[in-house]
């Protein structure tokens, strides 16, 4: 059967690094609080005209280093995004056109933390269908701007950032054994739409607008989410916390990844957390965790890998894969 594979990540940060010190000398805050309550400790924010796209310009171009392969060679990019460069086109379009790319097809995802995982399990449906051989999965954010830097439940949490994986389509056995993308579940309810939201866009009121959140809400939602989602991961395809090799979750807070692993019985020493260095960088949260663990060497060729996401919508899911 034909299955979908990652052949290389990528990842990209802007070069301003914000402490949670540094944050504390603008905001009604303290490096304890947000240590305390999130585990974050810092985060990259974007330059002045430094844009999504540009970020997910530098990701890519990685991920097609690592995979060894000429950006001539993708024929579909799928970017995850809340933050696009204009409300039309497509960021995705403009990584196109920056990568030198003229033919195929390039759009976004709209599903903000959980963007990631939507748009892997898109671009996976299109390659395995063989629909595009070859395709850039992105997901890109520039959440500083969307922040109401006077909020200060809000702003101290999230940050700048782009990741970014190439994958591939491939004659696969057919068994739990093979490379690549082994099963994915999305859900949403758009129920939950209050609890966290933009308060702008193009039909409501023509403005970018603000991130609001109730934090304690989204809180006690997530863990129940997160952990359905990769029930139905391991039912789907007899793994287990034990036998799976590392759980990449978005990285939105310490405490909700923590929680999360020994809900489901998964050893902390499997958990890739990033949050502390990167905040939460919405969609790009996943891949950028994802590199980071690729280039220092602990996930390698051959690990199977869990990811999972939860955030504005609601939307949540889950893969699993294997490297
Ligand atoms: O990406 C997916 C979407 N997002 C999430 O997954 C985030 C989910 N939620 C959370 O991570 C947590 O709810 C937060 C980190 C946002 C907040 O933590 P919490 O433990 O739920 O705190 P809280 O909202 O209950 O606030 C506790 C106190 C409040 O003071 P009072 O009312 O107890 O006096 C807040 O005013 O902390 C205060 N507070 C702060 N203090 C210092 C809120 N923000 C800050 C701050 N610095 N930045």
């Amino acid at each position: 059967m034909r299955r979908t594979r990652i052949i290389g990540t990528g990842s990209y940060l802007p070069a301003n690094r914000v402490t949670n010190a540094d944050l504390a000398r603008k905001v009604d805050t303290s490096d304890e609080w947000i240590t305390q309550r999130t585990g974050i400790r810092a985060r990259h924010i974007a330059a002045e005209g430094e844009t999504t796209s540009q970020l997910a310009t530098e990701a890519a171009r990685r991920a097609l280093d690592a995979a060894g392969i000429a950006a001539s060679e993708i024929d579909l990019i799928v970017l995850a995004t809340a933050t696009p460069d204009y409300t039309f086109p497509a960021t995705a379009t403009q990584v196109q056109a920056n990568l030198g790319i003229t033919h195929g097809a390039a759009f976004d995802v709209a599903a903000v933390c959980s963007g990631f995982v939507f748009a892997l399990t898109t671009a996976e449906k299109f390659v395995t269908s063989g629909a595009a051989k070859r395709a850039l999965v992105i997901g890109a954010e520039t959440f500083s701007r969307i922040l109401d830097w006077n909020d200060r439940t809000t702003c101290v949490l999230f940050g700048d950032g782009a990741g970014a994986v190439v994958i591939e389509g491939y004659e696969a056995a057919g068994t739990m054994a093979d490379q690549g993308i082994l099963t994915t579940h999305l859900r949403s309810d758009g129920r939950h739409r209050e609890k966290l939201y933009v308060d702008g866009g193009p039909s409501t009121n023509q403005l970018a607008g603000h991130l609001r959140m109730e934090g304690r809400e989204v809180f006690k939602h997530a863990v129940g989410m997160i952990t359905d989602v990769i029930v139905d991961a391991f039912a789907a395809t007899g793994f287990s916390a034990g036998t799976i090799d590392w759980f990449v979750p978005h990285q939105a807070n310490a405490r909700i990844i923590t929680a999360s692993a020994e809900k489901l019985d998964i050893p902390l020493d499997k958990v890739v957390m990033t949050v502390q260095d990167h905040g939460n960088t919405s969609a790009a949260s996943i891949p950028l965790a994802l590199d980071t663990a690729v280039r220092d060497g602990r996930i390698r060729k051959g690990h199977v890998v869990l990811i999972e996401a939860m955030g504005g919508g609601f939307t949540w899911g889950s893969a699993l894969f294997r490297l």
